[in-house]
């Protein structure tokens, strides 16, 4: 990406009309060929939004879809139409609200948005049914509150989701910047134990140094826990003291230009693993350096994550906390789960869980019911990769009371390791033409880690003794 290059925008369009008119040849699609040969493809971006009561804003999001087909990140309440059959694309911006001007200054002109975005033309809003009246179909992901001539299609929503799958060179450009945003901010977190004594400040070391590198937002909230919380997988609490737990976790991602990265780590807060600590942390970076490392295109998602689980079950046998099974049969019991209970990852682009990943919430199969990727992989797609073990009575204890699974488990051993409540590594990979590419530059080794942390206490003893 040059500094002048624009977010391709009507590669974006192309690219998904070509699906379009792909998808609409199998059966079930709700368009058919000739519509899709000839469709106006068209969406809404969100009107700026109030809190209730309030004279205070929402904080701007920009729909996914919307920003996929025009880069305009911050432009609220704007609509954009693909013509398939001319190739043709025009951003339509909204009116001018006199009454804002005062407070808001004057919005974008049609020359500077034609400057900014990728777009054949730029007109307002007013110029939208004159532009599509003798259209043959007008297609959406959803019904417009604006347009009755507007129909929704799934099979439009599909072609987006399955054509934003494959990122583009600009796509990654912006996704590097997250995740370079995002090594350095984990760094700091790493390195700032000193004034780190609550959860809360782990996310605002985050936070601080993420915005101070120029990113708006995170890219979903962080989460930071310690001890057991850390056994809950999306908490979000954020607020107890660290005192004197074993561990910290810190699953935080910037995003740039509505582009997320999504990366977990796990330290100790003093520096030192303990033997039970270090063991479960050894035993997840090996099921995410095998995994990862078998990363390419053609492999299947799946057999990935099982890989990950007997992984676990292997570990989980040689520290003595299964038993009395082999790997076979302790993975057909399914207990893995009740330690490692998401799946090994999802794919990553606008959204934290991108699109197209075709996952399956009904699988009887309790191994693969959350796992967000259900398909095999294509140069292109971001993919994490985050394996996890979690010690949390709410999903263990019932494995416990079941006579027929807890013959699997030593719990004189398994009780030693619920202080360490949770460890998960998540990278975030490019699949590339030959393997895959590891966005996320921030280590995982556990002896770095370690000198890290250490490191920071023992230089911000005296650097940050007046913060608060
Ligand atoms: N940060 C949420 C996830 O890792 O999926
Ligand atoms: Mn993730
Ligand atoms: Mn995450």
């Amino acid at each position: 990406m040059t500094a002048n290059q624009l977010y391709p925008a009507r590669s974006h369009a192309k690219r998904t009309a070509a699906t379009l008119k792909d998808l609409a040849k199998t059966p079930g699609s709700d368009v058919s060929p000739a519509d899709a040969e000839a469709a106006h493809l068209y969406l809404a971006s969100p009107a700026l939004e109030l809190w209730p009561y309030s004279d205070q804003n929402v904080p701007f999001r920009q729909n996914r879809y919307f920003n996929y087909l025009t880069g305009a990140y911050d432009l609220a309440g704007g609509h954009v139409i693909y013509d398939v059959a001319n190739d043709k694309l025009t951003l339509y911006l909204p009116p001018i609200d006199e009454d804002d001007v005062m407070w808001s200054g004057l919005p974008m002109s049609p020359e500077e948005a034609q400057k900014k975005y990728d777009v054949d033309e730029v007109k307002y809003e007013k110029e939208v049914e004159k532009d599509v009246a003798s259209a043959q179909a007008v297609l959406s992901i959803e019904k417009s509150q604006k347009f009755a001539f507007v129909r929704a299609s799934e099979t439009f929503k599909e072609a987006l989701d399955e054509t934003r799958l494959i990122k583009d060179d600009f796509e990654l450009s912006l996704m590097r910047k997250a995740s370079a945003i995002t090594d350095n901010s984990h760094m700091a977190v790493m390195s700032a134990l000193p004034i780190e004594t609550n959860e809360g400040h782990i996310h605002a070391e985050f936070v601080y140094h993420a915005m101070r590198q120029g990113s708006k937002f995170t890219a979903y909230d962080p989460i930071c826990c310690s001890g057991s919380d850390c056994g809950t997988l999306h908490y979000v609490r954020n607020d107890q003291e660290l005192d004197d737990k074993l561990l910290v976790l810190i699953d935080a991602g910037a995003e740039w230009q509505t582009y997320a990265s999504d990366v977990t780590r796990t330290f100790p807060i003093n520096g030192e693993w303990t033997k039970e600590s270090r063991a479960i942390y050894d035993a997840v970076a090996d099921m995410q350096k095998q995994s990862m490392g078998a990363v390419k295109p053609g492999v299947q998602w799946e057999d990935l994550h099982i890989l990950t689980h007997r992984l676990l079950v292997e570990h989980f046998l040689k520290l003595g906390i299964f038993k009395n099974g082999t790997v076979d049969e302790i993975m057909d019991s399914r207990i893995s789960t009740a330690f490692y209970p998401h799946g090994l990852g999802h794919t990553l682009g606008m959204d934290t869980h991108d699109t197209a990943g075709r996952a399956n919430y009904e699988d009887p199969d309790v191994m693969l019911r959350y796992l967000r990727i259900r398909r095999t992989l294509k140069e292109g797609m971001m993919v994490t990769v985050e394996p996890g073990i979690y010690f949390n009575h709410f999903l263990i204890d019932p494995v416990l009371k079941d006579a027929q699974r807890a013959k699997y488990i030593d719990t004189d051993v398994l009780d030693k390791y619920w202080a360490v409540g949770g460890v998960r590594i998540e990278d975030d990979v490019l699949v590339t033409k030959d393997g895959y590419e590891n966005f996320t530059k921030i280590t995982s080794d556990a002896d770095e880690i370690a000198k890290i942390v250490k490191k920071g206490i023992e230089k911000g003893r005296n650097h940050f003794h007046n913060v608060v």
